[in-house]
């Protein structure tokens, strides 16, 4: 029986560590904990609108903005305390009215609220200089979508979008048909970082479960975050070169941090 309990804190407590963001939205507590009082989360969880409306919910629902209690509101507008519809929704713009705050001209500024150095970079590229002057270029929403539950993230997707306009027969486009391959390379790099990261990731878990003193290795990860960081933002200038030189870093280092846990952990292995 002892054995037992022991065996299933254990079980538990692994779990906890694996898996942490989960833990805080365990079953006992409602998803919506954070938006008590959030009229547009409150109506829009409950409303049977139409497709295009309910499907919006369900993304934000899943997205990281959920989790981290960012509502509606932060980035459409309107009065999230206005319990009436009509009243809430006042500022509430379609996105391609010319000043919503999603309009791809002014979505740096909006997402920029909150991710202000990738909004920064992305603001001094080229292709923020091209949106705002000529209305041509891809914005936040081309790759993270809605409300970033998603991002375009595989190597293919990723030179299918820089094609579309760097390989275009258009010849209205900018054409440098050497730009989707590198672009995908760039994204096989930042993939193979983050596969490194989050190994590394668990064995720090695992270490902490056997009580093992990782003091060092874990100073390193986090220098080895801050790097994969530098590499996003790199991204985000689609200053290729620069952002695939960090990202190949993050992995080196990263695999560094990773075998010395290895090591130390499963030494037999
Ligand atoms: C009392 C319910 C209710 C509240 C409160 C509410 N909404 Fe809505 N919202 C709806 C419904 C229903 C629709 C579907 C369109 C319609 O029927 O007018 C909608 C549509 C929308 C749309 C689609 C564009 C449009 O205008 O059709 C957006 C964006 C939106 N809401 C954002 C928000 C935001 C942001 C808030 C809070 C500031 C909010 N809503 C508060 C019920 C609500
Ligand atoms: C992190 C920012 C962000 C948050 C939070 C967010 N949205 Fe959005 N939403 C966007 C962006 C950007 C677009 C336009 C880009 C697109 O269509 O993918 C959009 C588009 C929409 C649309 C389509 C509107 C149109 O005019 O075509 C609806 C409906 C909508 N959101 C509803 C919601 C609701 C309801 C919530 C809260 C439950 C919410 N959004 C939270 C960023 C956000
Ligand atoms: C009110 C603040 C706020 C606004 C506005 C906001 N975000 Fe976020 N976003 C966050 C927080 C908090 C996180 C969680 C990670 C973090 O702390 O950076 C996050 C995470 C993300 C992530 C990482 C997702 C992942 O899976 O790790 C992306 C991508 C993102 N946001 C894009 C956007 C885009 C695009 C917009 C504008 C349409 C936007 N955000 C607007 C607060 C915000
Ligand atoms: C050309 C595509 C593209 C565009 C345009 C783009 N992003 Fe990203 N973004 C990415 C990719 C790819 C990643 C890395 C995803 C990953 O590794 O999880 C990313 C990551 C992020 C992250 C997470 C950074 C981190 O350190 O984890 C945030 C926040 C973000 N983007 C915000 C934005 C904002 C705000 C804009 C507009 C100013 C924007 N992005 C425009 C592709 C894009
Ligand atoms: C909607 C069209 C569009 C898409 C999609 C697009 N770009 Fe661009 N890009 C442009 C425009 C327009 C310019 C500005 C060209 C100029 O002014 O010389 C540009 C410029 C650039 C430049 C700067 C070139 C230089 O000579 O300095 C790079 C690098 C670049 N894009 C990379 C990318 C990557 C990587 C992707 C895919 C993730 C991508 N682009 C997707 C339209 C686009």
């Amino acid at each position: 029986m002892l054995k037992k309990l022991i065996l299933l804190a254990t079980i538990i407590a692994a779990g906890i560590m694996l898996f942490p963001s989960q833990s805080t939205f365990s079953s006992s507590q409602d998803a919506l904990a954070t938006f008590r009082g959030n009229s547009c989360v409150t109506c829009h969880s409950r409303s049977n609108a139409q497709l295009q409306v309910t499907s919006r919910y369900a993304e934000w629902h899943m997205s990281v903005h959920r989790e981290k209690g960012v509502g509606c509101e932060k980035c459409h507008g309107g009065d999230a305390t206005a319990q009436e519809q009509a009243k809430a929704h006042a500022g509430v713009l379609a996105v391609n009215a010319p000043n919503s705050r999603l309009h791809p001209k002014n979505l740096t500024q909006t997402c920029g609220t909150c991710h202000q150095e990738i909004a920064n970079t992305f603001t001094e590229s080229k292709h923020f200089q091209n949106l705002k002057s000529a209305g041509l270029g891809p914005s936040c929403s081309t790759c993270h979508e809605h409300m970033a539950s998603n991002v375009i993230y595989t190597p293919e997707q990723t030179s299918t979008l820089c094609a579309s306009c760097h390989d275009s027969t258009n010849a209205l486009m900018p054409k440098r048909p050497e730009i989707p391959g590198r672009a995908a390379e760039v994204m096989q790099s930042i993939r193979r970082a983050n596969m490194v990261v989050m190994w590394a990731d668990r064995l720090v878990d695992d270490a902490h479960i056997k009580k093992v003193d990782i003091t060092a290795e874990e100073k390193e990860m986090n220098a080895v975050r801050t790097m994969r960081a530098d590499a996003k933002i790199s991204w985000h200038a689609f200053n290729l070169d620069v952002a695939r030189k960090k990202a190949d870093a993050t992995f080196e280092e990263g695999t560094k941090v990773k075998d010395a846990l290895r090591k130390k952990l499963y030494p037999n292995q």
